[in-house]
């Protein structure tokens, strides 16, 4: 077992790249299956949700070839309808986009439910009422998704999504992409990985457009073929330098971003008085180490993320005033902060509101990552403290940031990855992973 150990105080100085979203990664890996060619996809994260995904593709037949760190060709052309693995299926919440997938390619999906955070329930009602909407017929029994489309072909139809939803938004784009006929989303979900999931699809022949905006229509295509296509750079990832830059006092410059898809981000980082100044694709963030305190609403984009909440949290507790963060996403993403209250915050939750009596003094103590993004919070903590914070489940962490110790003790933080001894009744434990 592995943890990281941060010894903290130091302000973070310096550059850092960030790599390709991990949430459109996750959606174009199971798109190439529906690939008649070879995709040649550069810019893709290392990340352990990546890996898992191009795996249980692999396992459908695919093949798979690292042509460079960040650069993969994926070959579909003798995928098979099989059993996926359904042990790593089930262990991501992505893997809903192989029903989309495979529904699109075969006419017929069998999947786990998928797995995912536990931000409290994560029904999948949406994808499966746009999937009957085009025709298939899906079946959810035993914690497995049967999905079957009458006459084995799906077909154009318009669906209006009853909530905001990113995951059913791209799962339908997938399944109408080859569907016949023309599909419309309404009330469609407008993430820019979104886009980046249409943009990949149309330079393999797809024709979807209106991706990014709350009506996305996509006419039908016979077949698509190979290309070429780089993912876009991680919203989140940059997110997260961003305020750790900000909450340690420190300068960083974040590098290969797409500015525009931060602001929401950096809006609320000046209104904590840290000045951040945007280039062409990258941003500068300079802490004083007078944070001011800030109310947050997490929101679909273009509010501000839910999955930024946690980061920006372990920010405000050092804030100076008093701080409200209202999460309009999930029932329950504030588990963070019970490990938070371990390094000396102050803070009050009520359902989806939590208050943050700032100006805490963090010290170092051992915590958890509950989550992949409560993870990455307990590290900006930790590089804020005092003292030695030691965190472990970071197989959460790992799950969506490329070398997040690599690229933060290049800009001189004190952390390193350190193994202790597995206990034998942690596998008792019920993980959840998402
Ligand atoms: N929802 C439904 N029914 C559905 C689908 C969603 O009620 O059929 C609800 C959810 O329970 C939630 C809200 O709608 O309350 C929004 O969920 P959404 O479908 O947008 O989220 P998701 O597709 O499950 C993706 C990201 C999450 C990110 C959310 C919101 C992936 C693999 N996951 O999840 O990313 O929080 O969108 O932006 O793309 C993360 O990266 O840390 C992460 C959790």
């Amino acid at each position: 077992m592995e943890k990281y150990v941060i010894n903290g105080g130091k302000p973070l100085q310096g550059e850092v790249d960030i790599s390709g979203a991990k949430n459109a990664a996750v959606a174009i890996i199971p798109a190439a299956l529906m690939v008649d060619g070879i995709c040649r996809i550069e810019n893709m994260p290392q990340i352990s949700d990546t890996d898992m995904l191009l795996t249980i593709l692999t396992q459908l037949g695919a093949e798979v070839r690292m042509i460079c760190p960040g650069t993969i060709e994926i070959d579909s052309r003798n995928v098979r309808f099989c059993d996926a693995p359904f042990d790593l299926m089930r262990k991501i919440r992505a893997s809903y986009y192989l029903i989309g997938a495979m529904l699109g390619r075969f006419g017929s999906a069998k999947t786990t439910m998928p797995g995912g955070c536990n931000f409290g329930v994560r029904p999948i009602d949406q994808h499966i009422k746009g999937m009957n909407a085009l025709g298939a017929q899906v079946d959810v029994r035993n914690g497995f998704v049967y999905a079957e489309a009458e006459g084995g072909k799906l077909h154009g139809a318009k669906i209006y999504l009853d909530k905001v939803s990113v995951g059913a938004t791209m799962n339908i784009i997938l399944a109408a992409t080859m569907a016949s006929g023309r599909t419309i989303i309404e009330n469609a979900a407008r993430e820019p990985h979104i886009v980046d999931l249409a943009n990949f699809l149309n330079s393999m022949g797809a024709d979807v457009r209106g991706a990014g905006t709350d009506t996305v229509k996509i006419n039908g295509v016979e077949r698509l073929h190979g290309g070429s296509y780089s993912i876009i750079p991680d919203q989140i990832e940059a997110g997260t330098y961003m305020v750790a830059a900000a909450a340690t006092g420190g300068e960083v410059l974040v590098k290969n971003v797409i500015p525009k898809h931060l602001e929401c981000i950096s809006a609320k980082l000046r209104e904590t008085g840290t000045i951040v100044q945007e280039y062409e694709d990258s941003v500068l963030v300079k802490g004083n180490g007078h944070l001011r305190k800030a109310n947050v609403k997490t929101l679909p984009y273009p509010g501000f993320p839910t999955d930024m909440q946690p980061q920006m949290g372990a920010l405000l507790c050092m804030a100076n005033g008093t701080s409200v963060i209202t999460e309009g996403i999930y029932d329950n993403r504030f588990k963070y902060v019970n490990e938070l209250r371990k390094m000396g915050a102050d803070i009050q939750v009520d359902g989806r509101i939590a208050i943050f009596e700032g100006g805490a003094k963090l010290t170092g103590a051992p915590v958890m990552a509950c989550d992949l993004r409560a993870g990455a919070a307990m590290v900006i903590a930790g590089l804020c403290a005092s003292g030695k914070t030691e965190i472990e489940d970071i197989h959460f962490i790992e799950r969506g940031y490329e070398n997040f110790v690599g690229k933060l003790r290049k800009l001189g933080a004190g952390i390193s990855i350190v193994d202790y001894p597995d206990e034998p009744e942690l596998h008792e434990k019920v993980i959840s992973i998402g």
